[in-house]
């Protein structure tokens, strides 16, 4: 390919997807089609936790994330997984229907799941709109936003003053003075130059 970073011209936004028993940040979401019930797909690492949980649910919820959310919800969300922390311990949420809501979103979507594709390392899962709501008609958060403000805004805690290397694709964080070259991040499978170096002093 002569260069794939055209890819990032694809206007994304942020969201919490969840559904019963856990959530993920997500910027991978689409309209796929118009109409009173529209379709929405969004796809989903298979090493994310969500992704077990997805298969066994019928329903998920995409909380919109405005731009000044804080972005301990990104951290929380993006950066855990609900296999070793309980998100929602951390972050304050309101049951819609069974499933959790970010109280601090633009409003969310919610869609029953009436198909799914799958490759070797995520699915797409495609979902009906069957309820939403505004809380805030504000400017939503895009991924490209994200990218250019996740230094000043997102602070990792890490041991020892080692330095912390964030996936800037699915957030995974190595911790370590130098990454090798040859580094792959062991989630969505990119290579060592899509992270970022985040010096830490604690
Ligand atoms: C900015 C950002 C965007 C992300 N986009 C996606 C995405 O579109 N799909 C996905 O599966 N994971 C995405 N992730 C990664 C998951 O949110 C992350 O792996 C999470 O820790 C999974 O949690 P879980 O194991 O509890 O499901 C993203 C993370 C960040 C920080």
């Amino acid at each position: 390919m002569k260069n794939k970073t055209i890819t990032r011209k694809i206007t994304q936004g942020m969201y919490v997807l969840t559904t019963i028993g856990g959530g993920c940040i997500v910027d991978s979401v689409s309209q796929i089609s118009a109409g009173e019930n529209p379709l929405i797909a969004v796809s989903v690492m298979k090493e994310n936790y969500t992704n077990q949980l997805l298969s066994k649910n019928s329903r998920f919820i995409l909380s919109v994330l405005g731009l000044d959310v804080d972005f301990e919800i990104i951290k929380v969300f993006g950066m855990n997984s609900m296999r070793d922390i309980n998100k929602f311990e951390l972050i304050k949420t309101n049951d819609i229907d069974g499933i959790s809501v970010v109280n601090d979103s633009l409003g969310y979507m919610e869609c029953e799941i009436i198909d799914s594709i799958e490759n070797d390392t995520h699915t797409l899962f495609i979902g009906k709109l069957i309820e939403a709501d505004v809380f805030l008609d504000e400017e939503a958060m895009s991924y490209n936003y994200y990218q250019k403000h996740k230094d000043e805004l997102i602070k990792i805690d890490t041991e020892n003053k080692k330095t912390a290397w964030i996936c800037n694709v699915c957030g995974y964080i190595y911790y370590g003075d130098v990454l090798p070259d040859d580094f792959v991040c062991p989630k969505c499978f990119v290579s060592s130059d899509n992270f970022t170096k985040q010096e830490i002093k604690k």
